[in-house]
Formats: C-alpha cells, structure tokens, sequence
C-alpha cells in the first residue's frame, strides 16, 4: 500500500501506512491495512479521511528543493509530447521531482538527472513517497556532462528539460529521440526560449513555443470573473520533434 492523504477539513497530510501522525488535532496512527476511504480518529476524537493520492497532491505535498513544475504545466508537457506508458523519458534536472513523478505515475520509464545530491537524495524520498521509486531513475550528475553516454543509452520517446543549460541538451537531442519522439523544454525567461529554439532548428522539426498562462475564476454571489489575486504567468514552453 502507498501512501494515503489524510484530510481533516482543509487540512491535508501524507503518510505511510503504518507511520504516525502528530498534530495539534492529536495523534492518529495510520493502520497498515488503512484502505482508501477509511475514517480514522486522533486520540482526541479528531476525524480524518484517508484517500487515494494523485498526481496534484504531488505538488502539495512532496518536499521542495528546485521549484516544482505547477500541475498545469506538467498537464501541457504530457498533452503536447504525449508521453505515458511504455516511453523512455530522460529529464532534466529532477528538482522537486513533480515532472518525473507526474510521468512515472502515467506509466513512463523516467531517467532523470540533478546536479546537487542532496535535492536528488530528498528527489528519490518524493519517488517513494509518490509511489513510483521503481520507474524513476534518480541520478547524481550533470547532464550536459553524460550527453555521449545516454546517446548510447537512448533512444528515448521524450525529453523533459527544465534547467538554464536545457539548449545544450536540445543540441544533441536529434541523437537522443527516437524518430517521431518529441522534447519539451520549459523556460522561467523568454531570452532562454530563443536560445532553445535556435538549437532546436539544427535537427528538429515541429518546433512551437507557448506562454502558460491559466486564470482561476471566482464564483460569488456578486457574480463571476478572473480572480484577481495571485499571477497567471508561469513560463515558457518549447516543444519540438524529431522527425
Ligand atoms: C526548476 S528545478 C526542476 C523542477 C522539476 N521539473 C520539478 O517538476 O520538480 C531545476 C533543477 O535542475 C537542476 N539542474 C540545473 N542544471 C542542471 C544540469 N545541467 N543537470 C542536472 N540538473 C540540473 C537544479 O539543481 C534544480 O534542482
């Protein structure tokens, strides 16, 4: 059994079955037999429920290091480049590790490279966490530096790149893709989308670049509009294939 969310109102919690949970609501101790829908109480008398985890509960709740890509970014990387079952994905870097889990939990084998061994050490406690430590490969490294090597490795159906030196590897990317594999590069600054484009032009066809931008709506009494808190831009996102 993987982990199960534990949700008390608008409070939320991961844990293991069989793991602890202390808060100000008392002390649960989640049974290692818990099944999705079970009602467990604190000491105190609290109720939680205890549900199925997916994918955006990845972002909630997966320890942060690199900034985590926003589901809705995740959701545009998997639409575009289609990438599910049966894919060989190489990514880069892990950070967070919401990408690579988000396309291990659709059925991908993801290859995935962090420079700073402490965000991949807590990367591969997400995997775990997120219930796919065994299709996704968390490596220590550079990947600029193991480019010759996962040609070798490859070929691979999708790249997912999210790192300032991501045009480096789109350089080497007709080698790495299989024929009709795509990759999709997402950049926080538009002066590094032009830098991708142009190593996407030298082997790579299909190449289309989109600003993410999503507006929540509120729905009051008063009527309905765009919320008007928080920002609707997140990045930029470059897709291209090779033929
Ligand atoms: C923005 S985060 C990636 C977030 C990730 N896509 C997610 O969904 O959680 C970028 C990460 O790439 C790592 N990084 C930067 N350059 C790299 C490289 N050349 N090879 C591997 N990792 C790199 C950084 O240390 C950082 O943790």
């Amino acid at each position: 059994m993987e982990a199960v969310l534990l949700v008390h109102g608008d409070r939320e919690y991961v844990r293991q079955p069989g793991e602890e949970l202390q808060t100000d609501l008392g002390v649960l101790d989640v049974p290692e037999d818990v099944r999705h829908g079970d009602e467990l109480e604190t000491h105190l008398g609290e109720r939680f429920v205890a549900q199925k985890l997916r994918g955006p509960d990845l972002f909630e709740h997966f320890e942060r290091t690199g900034a985590p890509m926003m589901p809705r970014d995740a959701g545009l990387v998997m639409g575009h480049t289609g990438a599910g079952g049966g894919d060989r994905v190489l990514d880069a870097g892990t950070g967070t590790g919401v990408l690579a889990a988000y396309l291990a939990r659709a059925g991908a084998e993801v290859t995935t490279y962090e420079t700073d061994p402490a965000f991949a050490d807590v990367a591969r406690e997400n995997m775990a966490l997120g219930g796919v430590d065994d299709r996704v490969d968390v490596r220590t490294g550079d990947v600029t530096e193991q480019l010759d090597e996962l040609v070798e490795e490859g070929p691979f159906d999708v790249l997912t790149l999210d790192t300032g030196d991501s045009a480096a590897v789109v350089e080497r990317a007709p080698e790495l893709l299989t024929s009709g594999g795509f990759v999709a590069v997402y950049s926080p600054f538009v002066e590094s989308v032009r830098e991708t484009v142009e190593a996407a032009r030298d082997g790579l066809t299909e190449i289309r670049t989109f600003e993410t931008i999503q507006r929540r709506m509120d729905v009051s009494d008063r009527g309905t509009r765009p919320s008007t808190a928080g920002v609707g831009h997140t990045g930029y996102l470059t897709f291209a294939r090779k033929e």
